[in-house]
């Protein structure tokens, strides 16, 4: 097949996507497909050879792309690596080549990727592309959408609110300790436990940084575990445990900082009532082709909570729902070519 993997963007999880693209492109080429690799913002321009025949063409799409830093991406400098200026969200070549492929392989994760403008785009274009739709994109980036749908369809979520920017949020509704974190964030960015009332300005205004609409909940101290489900159909539990602090971004992406555990050392009862309410989110959200909900289990009464759904979740060897699907017998090569034929379904 002739597929072009997207990755990189204009998101906080630029480096993230990067990583994951890199490692997809890979994979399909050791499938023996022919795949160009792209940064979605950045493009690729040079005069020889054509662009008609960069799918045969001898070159190594991931030669430039580097480990995951520590710290999140400043992308105030992206915009001058654009010599037309970068309107488009679209670098140079990128849709014709996206035209030209018989599948785009979405390795990008985070806002203007993950958060379905990418694929309304694409349907409208007649360009097939992996993953879930853009309405199901849309609904999971918004935690606070998220949360609505979550406690309509009986799915727990911890309790809490949404504030916006310049609202102060009704004091009697914060609970202690609480999380606080952008409602359209990704990868931790921009997300802060907060212990006592004096420190919670500070973490709002933090987080506002991101995004005008902040999620204020309930913190659940207890272990941490997420689901991946493709096609409607949970895969095994993984616990997340980092050695210090919660599963912020440096523990995310920093080789060592988190043990992972899967299949997750829980009961029969507790891994099949996870891996129900993962799928209930998946249908909650009206997702297809593929996604990952992220729990938190209260230690002292086993409660389960699903905070997120996150619609292109990570796709390194080592991410979470490669994890998961390495105990079924799948490798990541196998798990590649398989999101590609459940989003062709
Ligand atoms: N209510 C909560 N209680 C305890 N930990 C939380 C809570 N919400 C988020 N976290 C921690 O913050 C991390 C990021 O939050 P999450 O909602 O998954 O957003 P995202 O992964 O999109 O940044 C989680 O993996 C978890 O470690
Ligand atoms: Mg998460």
């Amino acid at each position: 097949m002739k597929i072009v993997v997207l990755a990189g963007g204009t998101s906080t999880e630029r480096d993230v996507s990067l990583s994951s693209g890199s490692k997809i492109y890979r994979a399909l080429k050791n499938r023996g497909h022919q795949v160009i690799l792209l940064d979605v913002y950045l493009g690729y321009e040079s005069e020889e050879p054509a662009a008609e025949t960069w799918f045969d063409a001898d070159i190594d799409w991931d030669r430039d792309i580097q480990a995951v830093s520590a710290e999140h991406p400043d992308l105030s400098r992206l915009k001058d690596l654009r010599k037309d200026g970068g309107r488009s969200m679209f670098g140079p070549n990128v849709l014709a080549l996206c035209n030209m492929a018989d599948v785009v392989f979405l390795g990008l994760h985070g806002a203007n990727g993950e958060d379905g403008r990418i694929q309304a785009a694409f349907d409208l274009m007649g360009i097939p592309y992996t993953g879930t739709g853009y309405l199901s994109s849309a609904l999971a980036m918004d935690k606070h959408i998220t949360k609505q749908f979550f406690r309509a369809a009986g799915i727990p979520t911890p309790a809490g609110i949404t504030v916006k920017c310049g609202e102060k949020p009704d004091p009697a509704s914060v609970p202690y300790p609480c999380m606080v974190k952008t409602a359209c964030g990704g990868s931790s960015v921009g997300a802060y436990r907060v212990e006592r009332p004096e420190d919670l300005q500070n973490a709002l205004e933090d987080a506002y940084a991101f995004g005008d609409d902040v999620i204020v909940e309930q913190y659940i101290s207890g272990r941490e575990f997420s689901v991946g489900v493709i096609d409607g159909k949970a895969l095994p539990v993984i616990e997340i445990a980092p050695i210090q602090g919660f599963y912020d971004y440096k523990n995310k992406y920093q080789p060592g900082s988190t043990i992972e555990t899967c299949p997750a050392e829980l009961s029969q009862e507790l891994t099949e009532k996870m891996q129900h309410y993962a799928e209930m989110a998946f249908e909650a959200l009206g997702m297809r082709s593929y996604a990952r909900m992220d729990f938190m289990m209260d230690s002292a009464d086993h409660s389960i909570y699903c905070l997120e759904a996150n619609t292109l979740p990570g796709m390194t060897p080592t991410s979470l729902l490669p994890q998961e699907a390495a105990v079924l017998g799948m490798s990541f090569e196998d798990l590649c070519e398989k999101l590609i034929e459940v989003s062709l379904k």
